[in-house]
């Protein structure tokens, strides 16, 4: 990089929290190589697409974006754009890139962000299109620091990969196989991160009921929570996520008694029908997922359940869509995230029979929101009047005069309040109900 002129990056995230990080760790990179953020693609020296793969609308996205910077680059040459995530993972999708939109410059993964300064060296000294991609790796890299998005909160990873192989998913495909950080690293990242003045921190995985399989040693997710729960400072921990077939009852026994760890788990379910879960290859009945939720609502009694439900997998049946949405409100969940099956090349899934035609999957996802609403807005109702700790967290998009945060339930609250309770506990009193937030009153 010249020595004269300022340079500015500009960052853009699709996909999960697991991403959102990594976005976190090559924006740290780049400052450190001198780079500064700019909020517009125009001004930018180097852009960067983090890509995700897990619904063909996340990766259809990235190509309309990569079609309309091609006049960018016209206008500023020496402008660099840089692809990454999971989308880069996929041989394919490479070859697409590199047939068809010949102005992208750097092509990197999730296994090797590590590498980005030495990509970019690379790159400014021959000029050469630069593919860099790890395809799986047992080693993690330690020594990536993150350019966090918050002062008060933090996702911290707690391992990578996933194994479950659920028939629908190409996250296995993209991100590798499990494999849990050591806790002792952990452990001293949050340790720093609390006497930095973080209050809240995220532990992430994609199946966190796993954490410890990979190490050498006997050690469990629960075990890294009591260990994580004696961290001074720290107030609140949250984790995501969890797969109901590993969800042990120590897990439940800590959950229940460290008072760090949140009210609130999300448990993905996917589907009501035994059948349907059996092809998704989820390793768990509908019958055990019940008796998790009243195991969890016994020993956390105030805990707030959320989910990810996916209608239309080949072959559901309108009987088994109805024992979804019997399911639903059965458990009668706080939020849930909701998808359309979306066939993803190279999952089991997308080869099956009976693929369910779009305009059924649309009718079913309508019935399933306007099973979901109702529930949220009445268990919503049974905050009305109470008084909740909120982790304040930033200035209401809609109203200057707002602030927004959290209850350890992770319920949204809205209250009116000046700007420097950010990253503050308060407490607040709720006196207004919506389905998807709570409003109140500082006391
Ligand atoms: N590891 C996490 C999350 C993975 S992706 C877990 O197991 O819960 C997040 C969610 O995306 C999944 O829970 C699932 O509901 C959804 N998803 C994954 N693949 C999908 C696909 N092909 N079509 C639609 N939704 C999908
Ligand atoms: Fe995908 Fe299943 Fe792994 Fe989650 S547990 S990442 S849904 S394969
Ligand atoms: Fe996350 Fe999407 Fe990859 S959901 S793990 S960014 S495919």
């Amino acid at each position: 990089m010249k020595k004269n002129k300022q340079k500015y990056y500009h960052i853009i995230t699709y996909g999960c929290q697991m991403n959102e990080h990594d976005s976190e760790k090559i924006s740290w990179l780049l400052e450190d190589l001198g780079y500064v953020w700019t909020d517009t693609k125009e001004n930018s020296d180097f852009i960067v697409y983090n890509t995700c793969l897990v619904r063909e609308n996340a990766e259809l996205k990235v190509y309309g974006q990569l079609g309309a910077l091609k006049g960018l680059k016209r206008q500023n040459p020496d402008l660099i754009i840089a692809l990454c995530g999971c989308m880069m993972q996929r041989e394919e999708i490479r070859e697409i890139i590199l047939s068809k939109y010949k102005h992208v410059d750097i092509i990197f993964g999730t296994n090797n962000i590590h590498k980005l300064p030495q990509l970019i060296h690379r790159y400014e000294q021959t000029g050469d299109t630069i593919v860099d991609i790890i395809e799986d790796s047992r080693e993690i890299v330690e020594d990536i620091n993150a350019n966090r998005m918050y002062s008060y909160k933090a996702f911290v990873n707690i391992m990578y990969g996933c194994n479950n192989f659920c028939t629908y998913c190409i996250v296995p495909y993209t991100r590798g196989r499990e494999k849990s950080r050591e806790p002792k690293n952990i452990i001293n990242e949050i340790k720093e991160l609390t006497s930095k003045g973080y209050k809240e921190i995220t532990l992430l995985g994609q199946n966190v009921n796993s954490y410890g399989k990979t190490l050498n040693y006997n050690y469990s997710f629960a075990k890294l929570l009591r260990e994580i729960n004696k961290i001074e400072g720290l107030e609140r921990i949250r984790f995501m996520t969890s797969h109901p077939k590993d969800l042990s009852d120590e897990l439940i026994e800590a959950m229940a008694s460290l008072d760090k760890v949140c009210e609130h788990l999300h448990l993905p379910v996917q589907s009501g029908s035994n059948k349907i879960l059996k092809a998704m290859n989820r390793k768990y009945t509908r019958e055990e997922y019940l008796l998790l939720i009243d195991k969890i609502r016994k020993a956390i009694p105030e805990i707030a359940i959320s989910t990810d439900i996916i209608v239309g997998f080949p072959g559901e049946r309108e009987e088994d869509f109805e024992e979804t949405l019997d399911l639903v409100k059965e458990v009668r969940y706080d939020s849930a995230f909701t998808f359309l099956y979306s066939i993803r090349e190279g999952t089991i899934a997308a080869n099956m029979e009976n693929q369910v035609p779009d305009e059924i999957k649309h009718n079913r996802f309508q019935k399933l929101l306007d099973t979901l609403y109702p529930i949220f807005y009445e268990k919503n109702l049974n905050y009305e009047n109470k008084i909740v700790e909120v982790l304040v967290e930033e200035v209401s998009k809609n109203d200057p005069n707002m602030l927004t945060g959290r209850t350890r339930t992770g319920k949204l609250i809205h209250f009116k309040g000046n700007r420097e309770l950010i990253g503050q506990l308060v407490d607040v009193r709720i006196d207004k109900i919506k389905t998807f937030t709570l409003e109140g009153c500082l006391v």
